[in-house]
């Protein structure tokens, strides 16, 4: 805030006190042409209801002071009168999250300390491990469903996480690898290429899962799959690489679409999926508790 707004907002603020305490003295004070206390003063309601001037009730005048009192030595102790901080330097940042996130932790990291030191696979499938399962799920519902689904099933471009298919490979080290460094799976543009090279690309990729409908296109693609150097990173096989995540070409596992012409426009327009790292922000142990979880949904 800059020092203006904040003198702005103190200014206001200020007034505005100063102008409740002003009111309710001058409602107070007899003038003159008024009928004085217990008259009545003339305004008639319904032909008969008449007004009279009553002061207000004492202990409702004092109820008016008591506010104004502890608006002025509340905003004394706490920020509320632009940026000054209050002489308490109470903040809901400093005080309220961070002193509530202390006391979480004091609470929940020596149980996941506990199961950060039982092997993953165990984790994962020991029925005594229910507990930190169900912790899995909660963080996972935290942290990770925004992006691969309430049921972990994913959806264009955020892998299922509960198949058997695995981008980056399966194991409880490359879960684990996955979640907390994150993954970037690039797969370059062949924007260069005409459309009778991609379509011819896009085939030999459809014959792969014996789909394709065009022999002499998949042919000429097939030779273009090494000549453009798809082989380098899918494998000649197609069957992928998980060191960089190029995923398996062979199986009925996609990412993108398994349609032609999600295949041509992955060809032509490149990927890039990017899963974040989360070890900073988790830490290692709850790092640990996910990749349990997430391996316990592929070996149901
Ligand atoms: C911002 C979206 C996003 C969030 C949040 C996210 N992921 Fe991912 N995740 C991705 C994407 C995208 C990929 C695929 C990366 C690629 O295409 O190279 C991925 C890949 C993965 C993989 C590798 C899958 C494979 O087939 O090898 C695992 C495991 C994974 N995520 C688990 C998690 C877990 C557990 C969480 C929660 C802690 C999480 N992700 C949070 C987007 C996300
Ligand atoms: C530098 C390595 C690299 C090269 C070269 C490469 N790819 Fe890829 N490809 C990848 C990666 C990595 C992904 C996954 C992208 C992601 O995670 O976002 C991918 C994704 C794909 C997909 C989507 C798969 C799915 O499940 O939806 C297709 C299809 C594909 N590539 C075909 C090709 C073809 C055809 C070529 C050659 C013209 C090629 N790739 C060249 C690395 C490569």
């Amino acid at each position: 805030m800059t020092t203006f707004w904040s003198g702005w907002i103190i200014v206001l603020t200020a007034l505005n006190i100063v102008g409740c305490w002003w009111l309710i003295r001058w409602t107070m004070k007899k003038r003159a042409g008024e009928s004085s206390e217990g008259d009545v003063t003339g305004h008639t309601w319904d032909s008969d209801l008449q007004e009279y001037n009553n002061p207000l009730p004492r202990w409702w005048l004092y109820l008016f002071y008591i506010t104004l009192v502890f608006a002025v030595v509340y905003l004394v102790l706490y920020p509320g009168m632009g940026t000054w901080k209050g002489v308490l330097g109470w903040s809901s940042h400093g005080s309220q999250y961070e002193g509530e996130m202390a006391a979480a932790s004091a609470k929940y990291d020596p149980i996941y300390k506990q199961y950060a030191a039982v092997a993953i696979a165990d984790l994962a499938t020991g029925d005594e491990y229910q507990d930190a399962r169900d912790m899995g799920k909660r963080l996972y519902l935290t942290y990770c469903m925004q992006c691969h689904g309430s049921d972990a099933g994913g959806s264009r471009g955020f892998p299922n996480l509960t198949d058997d298919d695995w981008q980056y490979g399966g194991s409880p080290e490359a879960i684990l690898a996955s979640i907390a460094n994150g993954r970037n799976g690039i797969m370059p543009a062949y924007a260069h290429l005409d459309e009778t090279s991609t379509g011819q690309l896009a085939e030999f990729v459809l014959s792969l899962t014996d789909r394709s409908t065009d022999t002499a296109g998949a042919e000429a693609g097939k030779a273009a799959f090494i000549a453009n150097g798809c082989a380098g990173c899918h494998g000649a096989d197609g069957k992928g690489n998980q060191l960089i995540g190029a995923p398996n070409l062979t199986d009925a596992y996609w990412l993108y679409g398994a349609s032609p012409s999600m295949i041509v426009k992955t060809i032509k327009g490149g990927r890039n999926g990017v899963m974040p790292a989360h070890k900073e922000l988790l830490g290692d142990d709850k790092v640990h508790i996910l990749a349990a979880y997430t391996y316990s949904l592929s070996k149901k």
